[in-house]
C-alpha cells in the first residue's frame, strides 16, 4: 500500500506556526508517529506553498498511489483548480485538517474540495492524518 501525503501553504511551518491552533509537532514528527503505527504502508510526503504545484502533485500521483491524504490548507477554501484536479484523477483523496475548520472564522467553513474527496477529517490535530491512513488501511 502506497499513500501520498500532500500539504499545502504554510504547513511547512508546522511546529512553529500558531501552535495554539496547529500544535508543536512538525510534519516530520507527525508522519514518523503515523508511519510507526502502519509499518506496512509506504508513506511519501510532498508540500508546496504554490497552488499550481499542488495541482501538479495530484496529477503526477494519479494511479501511482493507492490513496492521497490532502491538507490543502488555505487553498481548501478558495481553489477550484485543486478541486478540479481531485475530480480529474482516479486515486482517492481524503481531505484532512488539523484544526476544526467549522469552529473557526466563517471563511474557513466552506471547503471547495470536500465534494470531490472520499471524505473529510477535521479537528483531530495530528491524529487527523492518522485517521486518514486508518481509512486506507481498512
Ligand atoms: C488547515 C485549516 C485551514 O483553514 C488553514 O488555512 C490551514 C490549515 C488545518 O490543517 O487546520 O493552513 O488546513
Amino acid at each position: 500500500m502506497k499513500i501520498l501525503v500532500i500539504n499545502g501553504p504554510n504547513l511547512n511551518l508546522l511546529g512553529n506556526r500558531e501552535i495554539n491552533i496547529y500544535g508543536k509537532q512538525t510534519i516530520e514528527e507527525i508522519l514518523k508517529t503515523v508511519a510507526s503505527k502502519y509499518p506496512t504502508i509506504t508513506l511519501d510526503y510532498l508540500q508546496s506553498n504554490v497552488e499550481g504545484e499542488l495541482v501538479n502533485f495530484l496529477q503526477d500521483a494519479n494511479e501511482r498511489y493507492d490513496g492521497i491524504i490532502l491538507n490543502a490548507a488555505a487553498y481548501t477554501h478558495t481553489s477550484i483548480a485543486i478541486a478540479d484536479a481531485i475530480k480529474a484523477i482516479q486515486t482517492p483523496v481524503v481531505e484532512v485538517h488539523l484544526s476544526n475548520i467549522f469552529t473557526r472564522e466563517k471563511e474557513r467553513h466552506t471547503s471547495l474540495i470536500s465534494a470531490n474527496c472520499i471524505g473529510s477529517i477535521s479537528g483531530f490535530g495530528p491524529a487527523s492524518y492518522e485517521l486518514a491512513i486508518h481509512y486506507f488501511n481498512l
